[in-house]
């Protein structure tokens, strides 16, 4: 089999050498333009895991790599005059052009033909006269551009600026420095990669680039200009440039990676931005994969072979690609964080690509988890107390009656996950003894303190008798209450007959309903410490449409209602068309939300939201892709506001001064020329200035052909842009099932409460389940369930120490001492 390698970085000539080394007889040839000796680039990153996979696949290149790096374990992180370092990480450094060398050196010793200054033309018959032809010629890939009909690339160039640099100053760790200037703010990723050698590679925005003069210098002025805002971390060190230009990161993606018998691999098709390390790592672990692919599918088979690579590889690939890209947005906007407390804004940099989560800090690095720890409780603590009393509105500060089966109870719940503290006792600060898990800190709006930051997201159950809510209700939120929760949040709750979704949906517009909330409410106050949000809401166009599980968002067979909207467009084609709201429809649902608030409030809920989000009503106003009216109520976004910002007011009026409101969103709707993220802030403030205490943020279903990006905690990044821009408080929710995660977002400051809608379906007990797990003690329990509090607590300790013990073991070794090894 003959086989050609255009382009002799990583990904090529590794792949080279694992094909060549397991079918000797294969005629293998690298094209490589630059000289074997070129030293270009400075250094390059590696993982112990990645090591772990050079090790088993190639032990020479491995050994030859291994004694020539840097190893070290920690990160550190220098912010505001503060610095963080965070252990546990196994990475090591290593010289572009010495990893180079090592692998033409062993290519050429396995009988692969590498041929150096070799320009290949993309249409040079020569080169696609082999068996297999692979496009391993990096970023600017040739090949892939003389085919990009059939690759179809896309390339996302990113606003931010970068530049490569050198020094050498030594580093014993993976450093970051954050530097804020007349212009803005410079970063500074550095590691050492050799003896005397680290690589520095300097970003900014592009607003600060241009008003630091730096698109008006050349290579070696900037240089010196970056030595100058460095020069207290350079430590005398001078910077060294080598092809060090400013450029914009390119994200490419590829639709395809195979045609026929060519393949793209590496930077060639696909890139991950350098925050993450990763490029050369994907490059080599390209080729490792195109090589397994011959390997499982007989060596000989180039098509079934190209198959296997891109059906085996794309998803890992992609997974990369997105850790990166959340992880550059990070840097992107770092400016969003910068007055945040320097543990979390520490914190928040650790977790940015959710690869790396609150659970696995504290088991590399537990005293930097029980500062972020205590650096939550710290913020708690500064809220200061609770607000005394309200003139002529009683105490809404008295203790609760002790619920029923207990002798006394707490005046409010805890503060910290630890036996002993109160809100009159504060948490305790590092060095004071142990503070619990963010999740179960305490949380107050207004006068109103959560026990924990979990909340039960709102959920529709479609199970009301003409809005009347019922013993599946009661059972249904009784459990959850039980569960231990902070907050709990109703279904979606109408203000009128015609605001409902679906026949089952409940409402709050007849005494019949406001009695049975009542039960409802009484039943969770008695039995449990979770409080109780009632979420209003009015369907819109969304109304008269069938039970969920009959086909959601589906219009009703017979016996719909009339239905109305911002303005006369249809959800599906084959939607019943709503009526546009004329001024006197507005008023009159204006006091059906009034009425049901007043309906709340005589019911018992601590909290009320209002429902802004998911294409219903309010919704549909402020998105501009269901909002077309001409009036004061459709164009600019103020104007499109000004109708949910009227019921919200009315409401706000309406309801006691001392009790929380929130409002939930959507924050984006997925689709072309509708609602952004930058929208959803100014959507959050306007709210906020009309008195909303939080904004719960959600996303979407606005429209039926919106086109969410899904995965793990997908609309988090949406509540940490509001939170952060905006310094408001914020809930989010969406993919979030685990309590690691919440977690994270909590001490990341991503969010201030965490809503789980679908994982508390199945487990009404998530919140006391992870109290157990973390050691929370204080969380409420009814005396009939004590038992079994008691036993989880004590399995949970056994089985946490077990588990940790697992992942100990699991963990890829570390690389340090076969480095001793070697460069012995
Ligand atoms: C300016 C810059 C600096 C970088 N510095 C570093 C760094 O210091 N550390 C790090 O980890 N990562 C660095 N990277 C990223 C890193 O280079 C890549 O992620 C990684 O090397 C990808 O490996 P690859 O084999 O796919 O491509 P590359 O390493 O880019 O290799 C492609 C090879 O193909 C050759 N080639 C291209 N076209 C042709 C042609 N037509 N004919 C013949 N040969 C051709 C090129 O000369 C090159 O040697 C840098 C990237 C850029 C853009
Ligand atoms: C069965 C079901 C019913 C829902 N009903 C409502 C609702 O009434 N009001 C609302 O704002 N969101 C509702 N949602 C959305 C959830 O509150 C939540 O935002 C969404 O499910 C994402 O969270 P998750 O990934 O934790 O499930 C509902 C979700 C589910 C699964």
């Amino acid at each position: 089999m003959k086989v050609h390698v255009v382009g002799g970085g990583p990904a090529g000539l590794y792949f080279a050498s694992l094909m060549k080394k397991a079918w000797p007889s294969t005629r293998v040839t690298v094209f490589e333009r630059n000289r074997p000796d070129d030293t270009f680039g400075f250094g390059v990153v590696f993982s112990d895991q990645t090591l772990d996979t050079f090790e088993a696949h190639d032990r020479e290149s491995y050994r030859a790599i291994i004694g020539h790096f840097a190893y070290w374990d920690d990160i550190e992180i220098h912010f505001r005059g503060t610095s963080h370092r965070v252990g546990g990480n196994g990475f090591c450094g290593c010289s572009r052009a010495t990893l180079l060398k090592i692998l033409g050196r062993r290519a050429r010793s396995l009988g692969v033909e590498v041929q150096y200054q070799t320009e290949v033309s993309p249409l040079n018959p020569k080169i696609l006269d082999a068996d297999l032809v692979v496009a391993a010629d990096g970023i600017h890939s040739r090949l892939r551009d003389a085919f990009a009909a059939t690759f179809k690339p896309s390339v996302d160039l990113r606003p931010n600026l970068f530049s490569w640099m050198g020094s050498t100053r030594p580093f014993d760790a993976f450093t970051f420095f954050f530097r804020e200037t007349e212009h803005g703010i410079f970063i500074a990723h550095c590691y050492q990669y050799e003896p005397r050698r680290s690589t520095w590679i300097i970003e900014t925005d592009p607003e600060t680039f241009a008003r630091a003069g730096l698109d008006r210098l050349d290579e070696a002025a900037s240089a010196r200009y970056v030595e100058g805002l460095f020069a207290d971390e350079l430590e005398g060190h001078r910077l060294i440039t080598n092809r060090s230009i400013w450029r914009n990161f390119p994200v490419i993606r590829c639709e395809r990676w195979v045609a026929d018998n060519f393949v793209l691999i590496g930077d060639a098709k696909a890139t991950a931005h350098f925050s993450i390390g990763s490029g050369t790592k994907l490059a080599m672990e390209d080729g490792i994969a195109l090589y397994e692919a011959f390997r499982d599918t007989g060596g000989r088979d180039v098509a079934a072979a190209l198959g296997r690579f891109e059906a085996a590889r794309r998803d890992e690939v992609e997974k990369t690609q997105h850790s990166a890209d959340v992880s550059l947005v990070w840097f992107e906007h770092v400016d969003r964080f910068w007055n945040m407390d320097p543990t979390r804004f520490a914190f928040g940099l650790m977790t940015r690509s959710k690869a790396i989560t609150y659970d696995n800090l504290a088991l590399r690095a537990p005293e930097f988890v029980d500062e972020v720890d205590a650096a939550v409780a710290c913020e708690v603590r500064a809220l200061g107390p609770l607000p005394p009393p309200l003139a002529g509105e009683g105490s809404p500060l008295r203790s609760p009656p002790p619920l029923a089966g207990e002798a006394s109870s707490l005046p409010f719940p805890p503060p910290i996950a630890r036996e002993g503290s109160s809100l009159s006792s504060p948490p305790p600060l590092a060095g004071e003894g142990r503070v619990g898990a963010p999740m179960f800190q305490p949380f107050r709006l207004r006068s109103l303190m959560l026990a924990n930051r979990v909340v039960v997201s709102p959920m529709c159950q479609y199970s009301a008798q003409d809005g009347t809510p019922d013993d599946w209700h009661l059972v249904h939120y009784g459990s959850r209450a039980i569960g231990g929760a902070g907050l709990m949040f109703t279904e979606m709750t109408d203000v009128s007959k015609d605001a409902r979704i679906s026949p089952g949906c409940a409402g709050m517009y007849d005494d019949a309903h406001e009695a049975a909330w009542k039960r409802i409410v009484d039943f969770v106050h008695a039995r449990s410490r979770t409080k109780f949000c009632l979420q209003l809401g009015h369907a819109g166009r969304k109304g008269a449409t069938r039970l969920m599980w009959e086909g959601i968002d589906e219009p009703l067979p017979e016996g719909a209602w009339p239905i109305v909207s911002a303005s006369p467009l249809p959800y599906f084609p084959h939607s019943a068309v709503p009526r546009e709201m004329t001024r006197a429809d507005m008023e009159a649902v204006i006091a059906d939300f009034v009425a049901a608030t007043k309906r709340g409030e005589r019911a018992g809920f601590d909290m009320l939201e209002l429902h802004a989000a998911h294409g219903y009503l309010l919704a549909s106003f402020i998105s501009p892709l269901t909002n077309r009216r001409c009036d004061r109520y459709g164009g600019t976004l103020e104007n499109r506001l000004r109708f949910p910002l009227e019921v919200f007011r009315a409401m706000r009026a309406a309801w006691p001064r001392e009790k929380p409101m929130s409002v939930r969103i959507s924050a984006t709707d997925w689709a072309d020329g509708g609602l952004t993220g930058d929208d959803a802030v100014e959507v959050a403030r306007a709210f906020a200035r009309a008195g909303c205490d939080l904004i719960d943020v959600s996303t979407g279903q606005t429209v039926a052909d919106a086109e969410p990006v899904y995965g793990r905690m997908f609309q988090t990044p949406f509540s940490d842009q509001i939170r952060n821009e905006a310094s408001l408080a914020t809930m989010c929710v969406g993919a979030i099932t685990t309590a690691d995660q919440v977690n994270t977002i909590l001490a990341a400051g991503r969010a201030d409460l965490v809503a789980l809608a679908r994982p508390h379906l199945v487990d009404p007990y998530f919140t006391m389940k992870a109290a157990a797990w973390y050691d929370a003690p204080a969380i409420h329990c009814p005396p009939q369930y004590l038992a079994g509090k008691e036993q989880i607590f004590r399995n949970s300790t056994r089985d946490r120490d077990e588990l940790l013990d697992l992942r100990r073991k699991a963990k890829p070794k570390a690389h340090r001492d076969t480095w001793k090894e070697a460069a012995e």
